[in-house]
């Protein structure tokens, strides 16, 4: 009887979830995701994925779906060693060109034993630049850590090992834009950007330590698939992603990015003078 009814309540929120439009769970590599960039640099091994870089290419992933609204996380090991140069990337992107939308976690290499610099980026309707860039409080590329992108009605949050390091708020109400409509795919990649990327571009890329090497696990993917349904989904205040405790952030998430704010926080558009004379709109709004 008891399992009877086990089976029934999933069977119900299974329905539910498929009536939704949600995602279902696991995700995987093989399942969920394809190469976009040089199939002969990306390789499973096991349950990680293997992207190199090396004089001929650098290459990339992504998701076969796009989702509107939810939260991603993978967990990656980034580029050991000697990484000037090397920029790996995890963002969601919704592909739509002049209106872009895009959310950006590029993780910037640095020389040996200097620390990696972690900059985000925000894309509402085709409007980004708005970087800011924490350094990181560990050594990415000795283990793997979490990072995720949490993306609802309230807010965009990005954190790393469950500490946030970027909110951007919903200020839609202030005449910001604000991703809401669009869904957006999930993508990675690994390359060299040795023009901008390590002290602005001052450190060049050492071929002779290629290939470089950067692993991600742990795939989760959680939202709305994009679809005929993805609108309402979306709409569905009772996803849990929407929910309260999703809403704003806790007294200890709240006291934990203080502490990154104060201690990794090394650049920040909103206090760029130079690039603007007048803080944008979200800048004024606070954080
Ligand atoms: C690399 O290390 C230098 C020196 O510690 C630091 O100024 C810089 O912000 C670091 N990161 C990048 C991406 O240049
Ligand atoms: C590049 O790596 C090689 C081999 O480890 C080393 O001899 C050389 O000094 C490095 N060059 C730079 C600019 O760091």
């Amino acid at each position: 009887m008891e399992s009877c009814r086990k089976l029934l309540v999933l069977l119900q929120f299974l329905a539910a979830t498929l009536i939704a439009g949600v995602t279902a769970k696991p995700v995987t590599f093989f399942n969920d995701f394809r190469v976009t960039w040089a199939d002969s640099h990306v390789k499973q091994e096991g349950p990680v994925v293997h992207l190199i870089l090396d004089q001929s290419s650098g290459c990339g992933f992504a998701s076969k779906n796009k989702y509107l609204f939810g939260r991603v996380s993978m967990k990656l090991k980034l580029v050991s060693g000697d990484s000037a140069g090397t920029v790996t990337a995890f963002y969601m992107n919704s592909d739509t060109d002049a209106v872009r939308d895009e959310l950006d976690f590029e993780f910037l290499g640095n020389r040996s034993g200097q620390p990696y610099t972690v900059q985000t980026n925000v894309y509402a309707n085709g409007k980004g630049d708005r970087e800011q860039r924490v350094n990181l409080w560990f050594d990415p590329s000795a283990d793997f850590h979490v990072y995720t992108i949490l993306w609802n009605h309230c807010h965009i949050l990005f954190s790393v090992d469950e500490v946030p390091i970027r909110v951007y708020k919903n200020n839609q109400a202030r005449g910001v834009a604000f991703p809401n409509h669009q869904p957006m795919g999930v993508f990675s990649t690994l390359w060299e950007a040795d023009d901008w990327a390590t002290r602005g571009g001052l450190e060049k890329i050492n071929w002779s330590k290629a290939p470089f090497s950067a692993y991600y696990k742990d795939f989760d993917i959680e939202g709305c698939l994009a679809g005929p349904s993805s609108a309402a989904c979306a709409a569905n205040s009772g996803n849990w992603w929407e929910g309260a405790a999703y809403c704003q952030l806790s007294t200890e998430q709240a006291r934990m990015y203080r502490w990154v704010r104060l201690n990794h926080l090394i650049y920040d558009y909103c206090g760029d003078k130079s690039r603007y004379p007048v803080p944008p709109p979200e800048c004024q709004a606070g954080i």
